[in-house]
């Protein structure tokens, strides 16, 4: 029985604290300053998801290669705002407008290849 009563406190421990993991993992994400720590990141964690930079017949990204336009930071915001076809459309509580001409600059600089 002591055991028993020993191994619930165990378990519900465990689930307490897993619990506080999860909270925290939520709120830093809501903090895009903080998941985000700038273009460079932004770009690896959501566009370079999609979005291929070779031109490569092998690629199986669903997003177009970005490497071939040099795109400024309001055609991306018409893009990350609106979304395009496949492409969802993200809020600027999750990509702030400040964080869109970061990315643009990081694009400019290390994804766009030139002519
Ligand atoms: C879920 C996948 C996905 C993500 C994430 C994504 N894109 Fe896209 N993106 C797409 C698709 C699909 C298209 C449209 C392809 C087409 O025109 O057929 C597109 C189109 C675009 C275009 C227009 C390209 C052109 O010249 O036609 C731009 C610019 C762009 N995305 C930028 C971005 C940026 C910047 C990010 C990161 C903030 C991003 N995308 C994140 C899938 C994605």
């Amino acid at each position: 029985m002591k055991a028993t009563m020993l191994r619930i406190a165990a378990v519900a421990a465990v689930a307490l604290s897993a619990n506080a993991a999860a909270a925290e993992t939520i709120t830093e994400r809501l903090d895009d300053r903080k998941y985000f720590a700038d273009g460079q990141a932004a770009w690896e964690k959501v566009c370079a998801r999609c979005h291929t930079t070779v031109d490569d017949k092998t690629d199986q990204s669903v997003g177009p290669d970005l490497s071939v336009v040099e795109y400024d930071a309001d055609t991306l915001k018409h893009f990350v705002r609106n979304g395009h076809l496949a492409m969802p459309a993200f809020a600027a509580a999750h990509i702030s407008d400040a964080l869109i001409v970061e990315i643009a600059d990081y694009m400019a600089k290390n994804v766009y290849k030139g002519e």
